[in-house]
Formats: structure tokens, C-alpha cells, sequence
């Protein structure tokens, strides 16, 4: 038993040692930065991960938070200057590697990214991942605006969908509404109660404009304008659909189309 794990240590400084003498090259500025294969191999050996968190914690604070920000977004002080900002550990792409792809690329650093190597001990690098796992699902918390009036107070009012892009009122019944980037369109609840409810009542399946930019009343109708899709994504056409709310029937009824030009596939493209 002892002999097998000499042997597993020894293979793994020298594992380690090859991967970091062909890998530990600074790459390219703007080239993806991959862990090797078998760094998915490495095994985080921590049992109990409410005292890694703790203690990655502590680590992270000293040693990751100037550059990675305190809740992980990348946003700290110190990496504002750098071409190749500091990683966003709530990106897909960084959630989705595997724990020894961290651990390795703590390890090793690149380019502005320090190597831990030597100022962080094993153990210390993998109570770290744990504490990154943690971090990549903290909120962060929320900080107002402040008014620049002493006459307008700024409160959080409720919490909407993600891409929200205009709020508008509707003329007769008062209430407040909100349109996204994709299309959803929702009606505010209760706007003036303590908790406040938002409605879907439209979506990019209803009226097909899949970039919504604008939207109004115009008494009890809903004008929406914003981009189609077509022809694969190669053109588009701009649309302007209205909903008249009076009407039983709640169909949108297309006022124009313009049209269809070539897309340049930028969030621009209207
Ligand atoms: C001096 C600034 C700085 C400090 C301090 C720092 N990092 Fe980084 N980190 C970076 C930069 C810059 C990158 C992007 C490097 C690149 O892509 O070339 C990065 C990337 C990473 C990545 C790779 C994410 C990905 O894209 O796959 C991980 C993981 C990471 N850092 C963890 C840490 C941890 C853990 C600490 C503390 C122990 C730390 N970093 C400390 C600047 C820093």
C-alpha cells in the first residue's frame, strides 16, 4: 500500500512537472486558455468542503480578490488595466471546467495571472477551487444608484427578467409594463404593494420581433418595434406590430415591415 502510493506521488510531480514545462507558455493575447487533458484527472482531495470554502475564503480574499473582485466578476481594482482581464468565474466557460483544470491553471498562471506554485501549498490551491465553485453562485449584492437630487429617493422596487431594456405605462389603466431585448413583454403587479409581481404577457413567439428596441402606448394599444430574423440569420427586417388591448381577440396585427437587409449580427443591428 505504501509502495503504491510513492509510486502515485512520484507520478505525479513528474505528470505535473512535464505539464508544466510544455504548458506553462504564455499563449497568444486572445487565445483561449485551456488546462491540459489530464488535468481533468486531478482530484480535489478535500472531504469536507464547508471548511475548504472557509478556509478558500481567507486565501481568496488575500491573494485572488484584488484582481478577481469580491464576488468573483473579474472586477477587481488591480486587473482594470490589463489587456487580458482578470477570469469572471460566473461564465459558462469557466463554470463548466472541471475542478483539476483550475487547480491546474492556479497552479501554473499565465500572462497577468500569477502562478501559485510555490506561494500556495496543494492543499491551499484546492481549497481555493472550492471556494471559486462557491463564489460562481453568490449574488452579488445589490447596490443603488444615488440620486443626485435630495428630492428623489432611489428603492428597490422588484427584480426583472435579464435583458429588460424599456419600462412604459399604459395610458388607462395606469399600470407599469417592461419589454426585453428578446422580446418578452410583462405587465407590473401590484407596483405600489411591498412585493410587486411582473406578468409575461408577450413573447418573441407571439409577434416575432426576436430584437425588441422599442415600445409605447397609444391609449389601451401596444406598439412594439424591433428586428425579425431571416433567411438563416444572414438578413433581417425591421417590424412594427401594435396589440389592442380592448379587443377580446389579444393577436398582434403588423403594421409594417420594412425591407430585409443584410444582418451584421451585432445587438446594433436595427
Ligand atoms: C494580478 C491579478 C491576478 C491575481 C492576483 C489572480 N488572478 Fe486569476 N487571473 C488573472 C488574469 C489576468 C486571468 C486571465 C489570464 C489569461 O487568460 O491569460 C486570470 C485567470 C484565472 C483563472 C482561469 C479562468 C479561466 O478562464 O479558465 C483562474 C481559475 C484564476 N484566475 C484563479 C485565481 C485565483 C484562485 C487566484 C488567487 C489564488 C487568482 N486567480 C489571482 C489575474 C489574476
Amino acid at each position: 500500500m505504501k509502495n503504491g502510493s510513492a509510486v502515485f506521488v512520484t507520478g505525479f510531480f513528474i505528470l505535473m512537472s512535464t505539464l508544466f514545462i510544455t504548458c506553462n507558455q504564455p499563449d497568444e493575447k486572445g487565445e483561449e486558455w485551456e488546462a491540459p487533458r489530464d488535468a481533468d484527472d486531478f482530484k480535489s482531495p478535500i472531504r469536507n468542503n464547508l471548511l475548504a470554502e472557509e478556509k478558500g475564503k481567507e486565501i481568496y480574499n488575500l491573494y485572488c480578490l484584488s484582481c478577481h473582485g469580491t464576488y468573483g466578476f473579474g472586477d477587481g481594482a488591480a486587473g482594470a488595466s490589463f489587456d487580458r482581464k482578470p477570469a469572471n468565474f460566473h461564465q459558462r466557460k469557466v463554470k463548466a471546467q472541471s475542478d483539476g483544470a483550475l487547480f491546474w491553471k492556479i497552479t501554473a498562471g499565465r500572462t497577468n495571472m500569477p502562478a501559485f506554485k510555490e506561494s500556495l501549498s496543494e492543499e491551499q490551491r484546492w481549497q481555493v477551487v472550492s471556494y471559486l465553485r462557491k463564489i460562481s453562485e453568490m449574488e452579488q449584492p445589490l447596490k443603488l444608484p444615488v440620486a443626485l437630487r435630495p428630492d428623489i429617493k432611489v428603492e428597490h422596487m422588484m427584480k426583472v427578467d435579464s435583458l429588460s431594456v424599456r419600462i412604459l405605462q399604459n395610458q388607462v389603466t395606469g399600470n407599469l409594463w417592461y419589454t426585453t431585448f428578446n422580446g418578452n413583454v410583462f405587465e407590473i403587479k401590484n407596483p405600489d404593494s411591498t412585493q410587486p409581481q411582473s406578468q409575461k404577457i408577450f413573447s418573441a413567439s407571439d409577434h416575432g420581433i426576436t430584437s425588441l428596441q422599442g415600445a409605447v402606448f397609444l391609449k389601451n394599444t401596444l406598439y412594439l418595434c424591433g428586428n425579425i430574423v431571416s433567411n438563416d440569420r444572414k438578413t433581417t427586417k425591421g417590424r412594427l406590430v401594435c396589440y389592442n388591448l380592448d379587443s377580446v381577440n389579444k393577436q398582434p396585427a403588423v403594421v409594417f415591415n420594412t425591407v430585409e437587409y443584410a444582418a451584421n449580427k451585432t445587438v446594433f443591428d436595427h
